[in-house]
């Protein structure tokens, strides 16, 4: 969702803002614009566009010269995608500029006071507000006149604010939306994701909520929105520049897809204890004293993250013993749950910044909980706001649905899971068997990877299904449910993922040779169940795909995958149909990276 950079230095400053918004592109956007200045110049000068950047590339004069500037992309919330609500936003006297993320909940308020004080507002953005406030702030400096008008906002936030009377800085601020300044060498960055800044520097300072921040050309300071000093001590990205490319694919979902044996040995890597047949999780914060008194798991996360919590909640049932159940974080901060002392909550997210997520951990932490977070984005809001976590090391993941960093996540799951048992009643024979699949996985994602043909021909012949439906029993479950997620989100084939056990209760009605179904049957203890169920599919003429470790006979075709663990089975079954997904996405001409009406990152209500 929407993105900020903004550049201070010396560099000619268009061509370094379009490149980085390009690189924000992937969280998804309808509009973008950009601002700029300098010390030569008089005034700002802005250019916005409804589209793609490439539509607002073309929009910028050739004699569009600043050494400082700001940009974003926008994903409309209060008003259409058009020309006039994509932000910067500029006060009427055209000297403050201000590209803004995040939801101002008392806009409308705000707005009408201005409108009867005689502002006239020329677009219908909640953020237009700030714009006018600020600079009808009487208060001598740019920061105090930033302060003095988020005195009046309430809502969430990430702004950069430019003023042609103060040319010489970019004022920041942050509450709720990510705000990371880039340290270069006199020069400075700012953006609302790493993904923008690292081809120029690695050396950032991720602001906190409640904070402010001043960057020039050679310097920064950072305060809190009152105004007090803070000392932000700059850190090194690890993510390289170079995961942000497209390295030789056609798409990220492609390139991510076959990222994930590399992905899978990092998430293990110097995690494994042989010795005590468990694992190391360094940021778990949970002694075996604590570890012994949970008594529930609860996992919390929306999308793909809340489909890998659902295969974690049953590896920790499996392995440690401990009820364990995943719910959409977006349902769980609505529902005044009760919040239990002895309940482990955890809460998943690839980007770490999913607000429903962000809201139910600030809920459940208000309410005294101990709260994990299992996250991909190091120091990002829901990593600062758990009380510990485990990340997951998928490393950098641009296109809008998410392959590796689920399939990294569940292994996280597996990693926990183990750790809980061990320290409970998993014996170590049971922990070292475990530790052996687990360390088969890179190896079993590589050679199903292998099987990209085969899985490309098999997608084409669904290319025309108008719906699918994905069946899967306990383990497998979860796995369909995610596959049906996969293909909807970047084919748009209507699809719905049932409980193999549930299909006498009513999806049978819809079996027909037009409805094609899609089976996860593993090699366990309910292989019979299972395949009962292709027959019965099979008695009604429906087409069947099925994920298995054997050929089956009742499918149409089978995906044969190899086999692990029981218990880790439901890591590896998903990923040929995350080729299935990518290949019908492609055989339609869909734009797999940004599948439409979809964002990254799901930073607001
Ligand atoms: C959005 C994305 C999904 C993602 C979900 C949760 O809806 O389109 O792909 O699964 O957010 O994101 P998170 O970053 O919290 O895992």
């Amino acid at each position: 969702m929407c993105g900020i950079v903004g550049y201070i230095g010396k560099r000619d400053v268009a061509p370094l803002l379009l490149e980085g918004l390009q690189r924000l592109e992937y969280r998804g956007y309808d509009s973008a614009g950009i601002a700029v200045t300098g010390p030569k110049a008089s005034g700002l000068k802005t250019v916005k566009a409804k589209g793609r950047v490439r539509d607002l590339e073309a929009r910028v004069p050739s004699r569009f010269k600043g050494t400082t500037g700001i940009a974003h992309t926008r994903w409309a919330t209060h008003g259409a995608p058009s020309d006039e609500n994509a932000h910067p936003h500029l006060s009427q006297d055209e000297k403050v500029a201000v590209v803004h993320n995040g939801i101002i909940d008392n806009a409308s308020e705000l707005r009408a006071k201005l409108t009867a004080d005689g502002v006239e507002f020329l677009s219908e953005t909640d953020t237009e507000v700030l714009t006018h406030l600020i600079a009808r702030s009487q208060a001598d400096t740019l920061e105090e006149k930033v302060r003095e008008a988020l005195r009046h906002i309430e809502g969430t936030y990430g702004i950069a604010v430019l003023h042609a009377d103060f040319n010489d800085r970019i004022v920041v601020a942050r509450n709720g939306s990510p705000v990371v300044l880039g340290i270069g060498e006199k020069e400075m960055f700012v953006a609302s994701d790493v993904a923008a800044l690292v081809s120029h520097t690695r050396q950032v300072v991720t602001l906190d909520d409640g904070e402010m921040a001043t960057i020039k050309a050679d310097d920064y300071r950072t305060y809190t929105t009152e105004g007090s000093r803070t000392t932000a001590s700059p850190t090194t990205v690890e993510w390289e520049a170079e995961s942000y490319d497209m390295g030789g694919h056609d798409t990220y979902m492609h390139k991510e897809i076959f990222e994930q044996p590399d992905a899978v040995d990092r998430v293990l890597r110097g995690r494994i204890d042989d010795r005590f047949s468990t694992v190391h999780l360094g940021g778990l914060n949970l002694d075996a004293h604590d570890a012994r008194k949970v008594r529930r798991v609860k996992i919390l996360g929306c999308g793909t993250s809340y489909h890998a919590g659902m295969i974690g909640a049953q590896m920790i049932e499996e392995l440690a013993r401990i009820p364990a159940d995943a719910e959409p974080a977006s349902e769980f901060r609505y529902r005044n749950a009760v919040v239990d002392p002895d309940t482990l909550y955890v809460a998943v997210s690839q980007s770490g910044e999913t607000y429903d997520v962000l809201a139910a951990v600030q809920e459940l932490k208000r309410k005294g909980a101990r709260v994990l977070g299992v996250v991909n984005v190091v120091g990002s809001a829901i990593a600062r706001e758990a009380d510990a976590g485990v990340y997951v090391h998928a490393g950098p993941e641009v296109c809008v649905v998410s392959t590796k960093c689920f399939t990294n996540t569940t292994v996280a799951f597996a990693l926990l899971a183990l750790h809980l048992g061990r320290i409970r009643d998993l014996s170590a024979a049971d922990g070292k068997r475990i530790i052996e699949g687990l360390r088969m996985l890179p190896g079993q994602i590589a050679e199903i990877l292998k099987r990209e043909d085969e899985i490309k021909k098999i997608a084409k012949s669904y290319a025309d299904a108008r719906s699918m439906l994905f069946i899967g029993r306990v383990r497998g479950y979860p796995v369909a449910r995610e596959a049906s997620l996969k293909l909807k989100e970047v084919s748009y084939i209507h699809a719905e993922a049932y409980p193999a056990s549930e299909l006498k209760h009513g999806p049978l009605a819809l079996i027909e040779p037009a409805l094609p179904t899609v089976a996860i049957v593993p090699d366990d203890d309910l292989l019979e169940k299972n395949r009962a169920a292709l027959e019965e599919i099979k008695a009604r003429s429906g087409k069947i795909l099925a994920v298995a470790h054997q050929e089956q006979e009742k499918a149409d075709e089978t995906i044969v995958v190899p086999k692990n663990e029981n218990e880790l089975d439901p890591i590896l079954m998903g990923i040929p149909l995350q080729l299935l997904a990518y290949h019908t996405a492609l055989a339609l001409g869909r734009d797999i990276d940004k599948p439409r009406n979809l964002a990254k990152s799901v930073t607001v209500e």
